[in-house]
């Protein structure tokens, strides 16, 4: 008997779940649940991260969440509980099955076209890490972080998933060509991890092109793996490519803790009423148990739950409006009365997914910390973002005097654009500009440089930001700006 530990959370959270686990004991799936308070409703009674501490312990221990949705009020500084967890126990990896089902109308199932996408999505860092200042009262600045140690995590699970599932192709979404440097490098990992993988058609496509292919010829994609927020909208995308949000399972995947959840919210619109579609939660579930290797219950389950969609049986928010809805319990019943059954032509076959020992332990080292050595890096510059509303030829010639005989001003962007030497008059500016120094003559600089020109330059410029210039051996870890 496999022990996991089940938050039911907020809304028709304890509904949907209610309903799952009805279904899972019926099908006398060899579980046993370890109720944990996490929530809204326990961040309410002044549990800061939303759950009590013998709620994290169970979790740490047991290595296995499996949680209804938790309300995240709007604004207020509230911090998501859901997020909390993925990134308190490192579930690197966001993995969302999307296939047709039989009885959920698409236009793509009218057409006959059949839709079996994975989307994995890097679920720490990018913009998510909500690192944000304002740099003057007009420019805001978000952070993204992109790492080679957590690409690397995201990608090989991708491909060792497509490897398993025997996927026809993996591709990866970017924009590799606008943010060179943070897309770059989650490409450039994903190119050396395709490499041990020689099996696998591997490709890239840029992310907005992915968005138009996604939505003309779904089915020439089956596994695709993007960064974090990239990865939020494309699979959002893909949700309604099989019917919406109802139908969405989610898995977040980490080495120690996995998380399994519906992708929907709390849907406090219904909460309350039993009439909530439990499909998400209990597809979710049914990755769950092929992640612990119950494969019996996970098959017994799933055929009876395409059989039970194929007969036309659907609550409220899906189905043939013709046909009386039916609420949350009855359609659970309805799926414990289904099994044995199995799902029509053209249902699905049931693939054993990727079964995993459950590990959980904790860390006694961070094996992310161990990078590869940086070789012949060198300082050769620093930008300084300042604030400013003078003209780029006047800040120019102020920032010179300033240079001396280490630095030589090479150029001033603004938004990303240069604006001097060289620039156009139509090019809109902000009170926000970024000046950018380089050692004259490859003149070998360290940080007391820089250090000596910040506060040069702060006796003229209030400097919101800067960043040093780096360069291992002859290649530049910066970017151009636009026109330089
Ligand atoms: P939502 O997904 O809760 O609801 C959007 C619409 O879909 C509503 O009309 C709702 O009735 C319907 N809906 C959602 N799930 C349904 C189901 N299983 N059956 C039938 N209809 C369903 O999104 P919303 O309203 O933006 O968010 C509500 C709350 O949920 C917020 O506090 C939000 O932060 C939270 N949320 C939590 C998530 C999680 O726990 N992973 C994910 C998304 C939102």
């Amino acid at each position: 008997m496999t022990k996991i530990a089940v938050a039911k959370g907020d809304g028709i959270g304890p509904e949907i779940m209610d309903a799952v686990l009805n279904i899972f004991r019926a099908a006398e799936v060899p579980l046993e649940y370890e109720f944990v308070d996490m929530g809204k409703w326990v961040f309410d009674k002044g549990y800061s991260n939303g759950m009590t501490p013998e709620a994290q312990r169970s979790i740490e221990t047991l290595g296995i969440l499996f949680k209804g949705p938790m309300e995240t009020p709007k604004g207020k500084g509230v911090k998501s509980v859901n997020v909390t967890a993925r990134k308190t126990w490192n579930t690197y990896a966001n993995k969302r099955v999307f296939q047709t089902l039989h009885g959920v109308d698409t236009v793509f199932s009218k057409a006959g076209i059949p839709v079996d996408i994975t989307v994995v999505r890097e679920n720490i860092e990018d913009t998510y890490g909500g690192i944000e200042h304002m740099l003057t009262h007009d420019v805001a600045l978000s952070r993204r972080f992109i790492t080679r140690p957590g690409s690397l995590q995201v990608i090989k699970y991708a491909f060792e998933m497509a490897k398993k599932k025997g996927a026809r192709r993996i591709t990866c979404g970017h924009k590799a060509n606008i943010m060179k440097i943070t897309d770059g490098l989650f490409l450039d990992v994903f190119n050396e991890v395709a490499k041990e993988y020689p099996e696998l058609k591997a490709d890239d496509v840029i992310v907005d092109d992915l968005c138009m292919k996604l939505v003309t010829r779904p089915d020439l994609f089956d596994v695709v793996v993007l960064t974090n927020l990239q990865g939020d909208i494309v699979s959002d995308l893909c949700a309604g490519l099989v019917g919406g949000l109802g139908f969405a399972p989610s898995a977040n995947i980490g080495d120690h803790i996995c998380i399994f959840e519906a992708v929907h919210g709390t849907a406090p619109d219904i909460a309350g009423k039993n009439v909530a579609n439990p499909t998400a939660l209990l597809l979710s579930g049914i990755g769950m148990l092929r992640h612990l290797g119950l494969m019996k219950g996970a098959a017994l389950i799933e055929n009876a739950l395409l059989y039970t969609l194929e007969q036309g049986v659907h609550t409220g928010d899906f189905g043939d409006k013709t046909k009386a809805s039916v609420n949350t319990t009855a359609f659970a019943e309805a799926v414990i009365g289904n099994f044995g059954k199995t799902p029509g032509l053209g249902a699905k076959p049931m693939l054993p997914d990727m079964p995993t020992t459950q590990t959980h332990f904790k860390l006694e080292k961070n094996p992310m910390l161990e990078s590869v050595e940086m070789e012949n890096e060198k300082i050769v510059g620093v930008d300084f973002f300042i604030e400013s509303n003078e003209q780029p030829i006047t800040i120019a010639n102020k920032c010179m005097r300033h240079a001396g005989v280490k630095f030589k001003l090479v150029n001033i962007s603004n938004r990303g654009t240069q604006v001097w030497p060289t620039g156009s008059v139509y090019t809109n500016l902000v009170n926000q500009y970024n000046v950018r120094f380089e050692s004259i003559d490859d003149f070998p600089l360290n940080q007391q440089d820089v250090l000596g020109l910040y506060v040069s330059m702060s006796g003229n410029f209030k400097i919101c930001s800067s960043e040093l210039l780096l360069m291992w051996g002859d290649k530049k870890a910066y970017s151009l700006a636009q026109g330089q």
